[in-house]
């Protein structure tokens, strides 16, 4: 099992950060390749992680074939001819995002079988939005086995209100109404700019997909799609996690080609505690002095508020700012797990439900701490930089889904991190 191993404390990040294409958009964007019965699919800007080879097994396990050139970070998908219509319980307990495959196969093949997805260490996760909003569409769904069965020779239109803005939900049945006879109208459907992504891509495959961004997406269905060439989006997770990684370190970072837009919500908490950010024409540019920034209190929400996947690294953040500060999470209910492990190298915090409160500015030290979660992974290693001494982080499979040479990107800034293989 791989180590990061980082000698914290001095750490002051300097320079400029390249970011990769998102996780996030990458993953729903493989999914809608599986539509187009003719021409083939290009990708670019495609990020090199673990989550990226599961999901072109998923796609490939359909008889598709699929092409991940990684000197070029470009995928190519070519769905033409006949295509299967299971993806088995060994892709789908490996990563919960690749059921956004059952809208896809269903709409082309008029019949699918995906495996449930399973448990999932970051809270519940159920997918009835997902087969509500299929089932609402015609399809008849059947669980048996841990298998769920959906089928529907033609999906129909229609309007499907969703009770909280699910990002796979909307994406799934975003991808089934592309082929559906009629309009399907999605209301209170989620806004993330991953959302936007996929629309753009559906749209240059032929579909008819409006309203992406906002909370009603109205798709008008077409006979067929065919393939088409789309950038993946730049993963604002990523650079969201760099800009933290900056303003704890007391740093002067710019991260290359950042959207301010998308960052919006974490811009804004960044400046309220008293870091610079500024939207320079290169990137974004955070520097922060910790001994003067304030405590806040921040809530995730579905975008624009909050994002639930920057919780663990803002609250690595707070740790290093004097006074308390909270974290209120709303969308998931078990993400704060990578408090017990902070509280290891000395972080004072106390949890109650959704609610963290933080008790920063005391000195933390290092200690060997284990990855509970993809984005609990860099909220440790970001606590390791700041911490005096050593610490180690393992479990490192939770790192490689989300981020691409993370610790090599660390060093290039100026911290003193390395991984090492290990028993
Ligand atoms: C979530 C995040 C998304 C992030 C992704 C990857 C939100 C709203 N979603 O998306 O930004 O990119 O993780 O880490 O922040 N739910 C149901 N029924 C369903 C589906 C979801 O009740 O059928 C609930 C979940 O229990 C959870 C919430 O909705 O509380 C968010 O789920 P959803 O947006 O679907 O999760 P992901 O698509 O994984």
């Amino acid at each position: 099992m791989d180590k990061i191993i980082i000698n914290g404390g001095k750490t002051q990040l300097k320079g400029e950060v390249v970011i990769e294409g998102a996780k996030n958009a990458v993953l729903p964007l493989l999914a809608a390749t599986i539509l187009p019965e003719e021409g083939v699919t290009k990708l670019t800007n495609v990020p090199i992680l673990s989550d990226v080879f599961t999901m072109n097994n998923v796609v490939g396990g359909l008889d598709i074939k699929v092409d991940f050139d990684q000197e070029q970070n470009t995928v190519i998908v070519d769905a033409q001819g006949q295509i299967l219509d299971e993806a088995p319980y060994e892709y789908v307990s490996k990563m919960r995002a690749s059921i956004v495959v059952l809208g896809p196969i269903l709409a082309r093949n008029g019949h699918a079988k995906v495996s449930m997805p399973g448990g999932c260490t970051i809270g519940s996760r159920p997918i009835d939005l997902h087969l509500k909003g299929l089932e609402a569409m015609g399809a008849q769904i059947t669980q048996i086995g841990g298998d769920i069965t959906a089928t529907a020779e033609k999906l129909k239109g229609t309007t499907i209100y969703m009770d909280f803005p699910s990002v796979g939900a909307t994406q799934n049945l975003m991808m089934a109404a592309t082929l559906a006879e009629g309009v399907t109208t999605i209301e209170n459907a989620a806004r993330e700019p991953e959302i936007v992504d996929l629309a753009l891509l559906l749209n240059k495959m032929g579909a008819d997909v409006k309203g992406a961004g906002t909370e009603t997406l109205t798709i008008t269905g077409v006979d067929k799609l065919h393939g088409a060439e789309h950038a993946v989006v730049q993963d604002r997770i990523e650079a969201g996690t760099f800009m933290v990684a900056a303003a704890m370190t007391s740093g002067d970072v710019l991260i290359k080609d950042a959207v301010w837009e998308h960052n919006r919500p974490l811009i804004s908490k960044l400046m309220e505690m008293g870091v610079e950010v500024t939207d320079e024409t290169a990137g974004i540019r955070v520097k922060a002095d910790t001994s003067k920034l304030k405590p806040v209190t921040v809530k995730t929400l579905p975008h624009p508020g909050f994002p639930t996947d920057m919780q663990a690294q803002f609250t690595a953040l707070m740790a290093v700012v004097k006074g308390e500060s909270t974290m209120i999470e709303t969308v998931f209910e078990n993400r704060f797990q990578h408090l017990e492990e902070m509280r290891r190298m000395g972080l004072h915090s106390e949890i109650l439900r959704d609610t963290a409160m933080i008790h920063g500015g005391s000195d933390l030290q290092g200690a060997p701490v284990m990855s509970t979660d993809l984005r609990a992974s860099a909220a440790l290693i970001l606590t390791g930089m700041v911490a005096n001494g050593t610490t180690t982080v393992g479990k490192l499979t939770h790192l490689d889904r989300g981020y691409y040479k993370f610790h090599e990107k660390l060093a290039a800034l100026g911290a003193d991190i390395e991984r090492v293989s290990g028993e």
